[in-house]
């Protein structure tokens, strides 16, 4: 029986004892990037990067991570491609599983990117669905944990849409043991309500600043994501009672952090004196990706080369 490829679609898939061996991998590895000494483990490894949506971050992290490694990366824009033009995803995934080592993606439902997945000889890693943002949420609680140590039994408060970045704070609240709150406005409570989660440990708040108290970690994304934007007018209206500002962080614990995964609108989800001010540490948060990723490339690529 041939064995099954591992795969990196929600923070769910990894366990503690995964997610510990990546995070101490990826120190080592930043250490290796601050001495500008690369070792070439992943030397003649190619990384596919298919997208169907905008990126900065992903995109830089990925490909100058698998080139850091020794590897090369090649990246597809989905509608440049034959599924644009109606070849199937399982088709696509199957062929583009046979001419590479890895690949990530980043597309609209999170449906699609299972399909790929479940074609594909090689492991696929989420680099972004409506419903998941993985890796992105591993790099920011690998950043929490070099700024403040453990995460375990801390508040971390997520303030503002019930998004993808949402739905990974959720599940890697699981894993990690702490407390969520989520403060979104009422209108959009369903939306927690469909995601018919089970964790005594996650909680909802309809006042943002009772979400923010006694918290240690508090993090917020864009009101609008990709594929939404037709919604934008009627959600900048609805939330505009859940920026994070200044009054937020106050009513915190005083050693909290801010976090975004960025792109960010100043103004909206977030005040530009909380972006840009002490208790920030988006950029840290961003450098985190390439480390965070580089380590989860070589453990998948390794694992299914066994
Ligand atoms: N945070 C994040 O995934 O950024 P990009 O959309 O720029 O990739
Ligand atoms: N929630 C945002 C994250 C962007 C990195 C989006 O999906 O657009």
């Amino acid at each position: 029986m041939s064995k099954k490829t591992r795969h990196f679609l929600r923070v769910s898939d990894l366990s503690f004892n995964d997610v510990e061996k990546l995070f101490q991998r990826a120190e080592e590895l930043k250490i290796q990037v601050k001495k500008k000494k690369y070792a070439q483990i992943l030397e003649n490894r190619t990384l596919v990067l298919l997208f169907e949506k905008h990126s900065t971050r992903t995109r830089l992290s990925f490909e100058v991570g698998i080139q850091q490694l020794g590897g090369n990366a090649i990246v597809l824009q989905m509608r440049d491609t034959q599924i644009d033009r109606g070849e199937t995803i399982a088709d696509a995934a199957k062929v583009i599983s046979r001419m590479c080592d890895v690949i990530m993606m980043r597309t609209f439902e999170h449906s699609k990117i299972q399909t790929f997945a479940d074609h594909s000889r090689v492991p696929v890693i989420n680099g972004l669905t409506n419903e998941h943002h993985p890796c992105q949420v591993l790099a920011d609680i690998f950043t929490f944990r070099e700024q403040r140590g453990e995460i375990e039994g801390k508040v971390v408060s997520w303030i503002g849409d019930i998004n993808n970045m949402c739905s990974s704070w959720i599940e890697a609240s699981i894993i990690f043991g702490f407390k969520l709150h989520i403060s979104s406005p009422p209108q959009y409570k369903y939306v927690l309500e469909e995601l018919d989660i089970n964790q005594t440990n996650v909680e909802y708040f309809s006042d943002p600043l009772k979400a923010c108290k006694k918290s240690s970690l508090i993090t917020t994304d864009v009101w609008t994501s990709m594929g939404y934007e037709p919604e934008k007018k009627e959600r900048l209206k609805i939330f505009k009672k859940w920026t994070v500002d200044t009054q937020k962080l106050e009513v915190a614990d005083r050693n909290v952090v801010f976090m975004h995964c960025l792109p960010a609108h100043r103004g909206e989800e977030v005040s530009s004196e909380v972006i840009d001010g002490p208790k920030s540490v988006v950029w840290q948060e961003a450098e985190n990706r390439l480390h965070f990723q580089k380590a989860l490339l070589e453990f998948l690529i390794k694992a299914n080369e066994i």
